[in-house]
């Protein structure tokens, strides 16, 4: 294994990767993993050029993630999933279009791929019993990870929860509790009796470990990409896990001497109705405010204020990119026109980033003719209450 220690991302304060670890304990921000680079790059056996021999899973990166060799981890066969070109949305708006689909993945969503590494990691240094705020998937893919595990789940979600969701997470073994509130009410109510129940709090960038998961959307594409990454990335961003992965992926890339120091321009794209990082980047803030009065049926993007913000809007606007907002109206409609033209039935998180392609290139912020990636998040299944209305 390559993991040398965890460093945080605000102070860089230096912490044990050997014990269960959540925020930094000098300044409470996330901490991050960090390896020996060097020494994966001088491997005998170069790591990218056995790639092509290796498992599908995000386990194939093996030499970038945690967890000791002789340790398994706990897999469902997440990751390795198809970056699609676009069929019709793409040359419709003028522009090179890939579709990142997440929607296969275990559990439906690109949650999986944090939950293996993080819920691997937390049986290893001896947690018994998880527990997670979601807003849906985070908690299914947690649910599912444990049950693996052999691990105990305790999942707290707001009471408006899509159904699909919260019936997944009972049906596979966890203990789920409703709350009247929003995710970081839930995450309120795990912090208080964390201590006392002996829960290891794995809450979106609370402990080191889902991100490293999640980074792995970034090796897949500039693979799938014949190592060029695109001029363009659009990610419907909540927590924001996906955004800082990729973008530690690509700077451990560098690193590698597997890409250039180029860089895709990063959008966060998110729903009117709560759009804190939006607000944030617009206003030239470090910082995202909560968003008072978080709403949208878009359930992964209702973070009315998340621990990641600072990295976020760093990434932002060191990549060139920027943050956009959509109306629920809009991304719901777009999931019929994805559906039709695409043939996936997308969450309405990834819709979103489909309306925001239409608009950034309106605006002109997006050029003819540029690659861009969409990432679609979800599977369009689980929000089927979204119809009822
Ligand atoms: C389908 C879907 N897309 C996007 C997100 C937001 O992800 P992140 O927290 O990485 O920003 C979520 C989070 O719940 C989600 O379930
Ligand atoms: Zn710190």
């Amino acid at each position: 294994m390559f993991l040398t220690h965890l460093e945080c991302s605000a102070c860089g304060k230096q912490h044990d990767w050997k014990r269960l670890q959540n925020l930094c304990i000098a300044c409470g921000k996330p901490l991050f993993a960090i390896y020996d680079l060097e020494a994966v790059r001088k491997l005998e056996c170069n790591m990218r050029s056995s790639l092509a021999e290796r498992e599908k899973s995000l386990w194939r990166w093996r030499e970038l993630l945690p967890l000791p060799e002789d340790v398994e981890p706990v897999s469902l066969g997440e990751g390795g999933t198809p970056l699609l070109k676009s069929k019709k949305f793409g040359g419709e708006v003028d522009v090179d279009l890939w579709i990142k689909d997440e929607s296969v993945n275990p559990t439906q969503s690109f949650k999986a791929r944090g939950m293996s590494v993080a819920v691997s990691m937390a049986k290893f240094l001896g947690a018994r019993k998880l527990a997670a705020p979601s807003a849906g998937n985070a908690g299914g893919a947690l649910a599912a990870y444990a049950a693996r595990a052999g691990l105990e789940a305790h999942i707290f979600m707001p009471r408006d929860t899509p159904r699909a969701n919260v019936i997944e997470c009972r049906e596979t073994g966890a203990h789920v509790t409703l709350i009247d509130g929003l995710i970081t009410d839930c995450g309120a109510e795990i912090a208080k009796r964390k201590e006392r129940e002996g829960w290891f709090d794995v809450s979106t960038l609370k402990e080191p470990y889902r991100i490293e998961g999640k980074k792995t959307l970034g090796f897949e594409i500039a693979e799938q990409l014949d190592w060029k990454l695109p001029d363009v990335i659009l990610y419907p961003t909540g927590g924001g896990t996906g955004l800082i992965g990729m973008w530690k992926a690509f700077d451990e890339m560098e690193k590698l001497g597997w890409i250039d120091d180029r860089r895709p321009r990063m959008f966060s794209v998110q729903a009117s109705g709560c759009a804190p990082i939006v607000r944030a980047f617009e206003a030239g803030e470090k910082f995202a405010p909560e968003f008072p009065d978080a709403h949208t049926a878009a359930s992964g993007l209702r973070v009315p204020k998340a621990i990641g913000d600072f990295l976020m809007l760093d990434i932002l606007r060191k990549s060139n990119g920027g943050a956009i907002a959509v109306d629920d109206e809009e991304l719901i409609r777009a999931m019929r026109e994805v559906g039709s033209k695409e043939g996936v039935f997308v969450a309405p998180e990834g819709a979103a980033c489909f309306v925001a392609l239409k608009k950034l290139r309106a605006s002109g912020k997006i050029d003819i003719g540029e690659r861009v990636v969409i990432f679609n998040t979800g599977s369009g299944i689980k929000y089927l209450d979204v119809f009822n209305a």
